[in-house]
């Protein structure tokens, strides 16, 4: 069969990416650059500087991924983008673009959601990976539990009823003094930090979550202790976050007949949070696979794995294609 050559396009939010990804699996590029540094003084990503930044950028990614894959666009097959979720004005340069590639070049369009795109990262670092299997997509703005029937039907299992881990994250680093975004530096800290703090955990019937209370018991530890060490305030909460993420990981599996956790998004690259789904995990008898880190945050290899899974399997977008900003999961637009 013929090599299927996928250009991806991942404008969601702060990253301005764009990959070549050969069938589904093997990326020759993936080119991402990053606003952080411009947000990091706002606190968090600014819609509007995030839109502006896409805008100067996202021509010139595009041709360095083409260049880093030694390809021109006429090798490529496909175009994919990320069309939702995400912040509407960003979303827009990436699909205005890919619209703009697909129309000159006659090549198929494959709008992409975002969320798939972060599972499809596993594709990518696990080349034995096939669905069905159960996902936990934990990021900035989601936190997911989803069976992943096949390539392209996706069923919500559990979700978060209010923040999402990752803003969770962000914002307590936040409040620490710690930079934008809080994340990768609650990670670092915690290793350095002891479990002193007992924060709440909230559990449902089903397999939903809810972060916001657990934020607000930090919070409040942080304006009530007269002296705290910000070490063991990372921990604790990731203690915290990590008990609940591995109780619902468990009970997905359990209720689902499955043995394999498949983690993804950018929370996944918490190594707190791995190593307590790991250890959980194998005492069950099940397993656990997550991307490389590079791979867990937002990156374009991941949309072009994702798009390539669509085209095979008969899903096109038309050049009318729109961004959507709250898109659902498993819904074409
Ligand atoms: O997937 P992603 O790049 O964007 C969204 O789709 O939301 O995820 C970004 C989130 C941020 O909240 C960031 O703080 C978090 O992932 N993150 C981490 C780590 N690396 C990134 N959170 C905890 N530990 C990390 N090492
Ligand atoms: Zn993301």
């Amino acid at each position: 069969m013929k090599d299927i050559l996928c250009l991806g396009i991942e404008s969601s939010c702060d990253e301005t990416s764009v990959a070549v990804v050969k069938n589904g699996r093997e990326v020759l590029s993936n080119i991402i650059s990053s606003q952080i540094d411009i947000h990091k003084k706002y606190g968090g990503v600014v819609p509007e500087i995030a839109s502006r930044n896409h805008i100067e950028n996202i021509n010139i990614v595009i041709k360095e991924a083409l260049e880093e894959a030694k390809v021109t666009l006429n090798d490529v097959d496909i175009i994919a983008v990320t069309y939702g979720p995400g912040l509407v004005g960003a979303l827009l340069v990436g699909v205005s673009a890919a619209k703009g590639l697909a129309y000159a070049t006659k090549k198929p369009l494959v709008g992409v959601h975002h969320i798939e795109g972060h599972i499809a990262a596993n594709y990518i670092s696990h080349l034995d990976l096939e669905p069905p299997f159960i996902s936990l997509v934990v990021s900035g703005g989601h936190t997911h539990l989803i069976r992943v029937n096949n390539y392209t039907s996706f069923d919500i299992l559990g979700q978060t009823r209010d923040d999402a881990v990752g803003e969770a994250f962000d914002k307590i680093a936040r409040v620490m003094g710690l930079e934008y975004p809080g994340g990768p530096k609650v990670d670092k800290l915690a290793k350095e930090g002891k479990i002193t703090y007992k924060f709440p955990r909230s559990y449902f019937d089903n397999l939903d979550f809810s972060f916001s209370g657990l934020k607000t018991a930090v919070l409040n530890t942080i304006n009530n202790e007269k002296e705290y060490k910000v070490e063991d305030i990372c921990v604790s909460f990731e203690e915290a976050v990590s008990e609940v993420l591995v109780h619902n990981s468990i009970r997905a599996l359990e209720q689902n007949g499955f043995n394999r956790l498949v983690l993804a998004g950018g929370v996944a690259a918490n190594s707190y949070i791995k190593e307590k789904l790991e250890s959980a995990l194998k005492e069950k008898g099940y397993t656990l696979c997550y991307p490389p880190n590079v791979l867990c945050t937002d990156n374009a290899a991941m949309i072009a794995s994702s798009g390539y899974y669509s085209y095979i399997n008969g899903i096109e977008s038309e050049l009318s294609l729109n961004a959507i900003a709250n898109l659902k999961i498993g819904e074409r637009g």
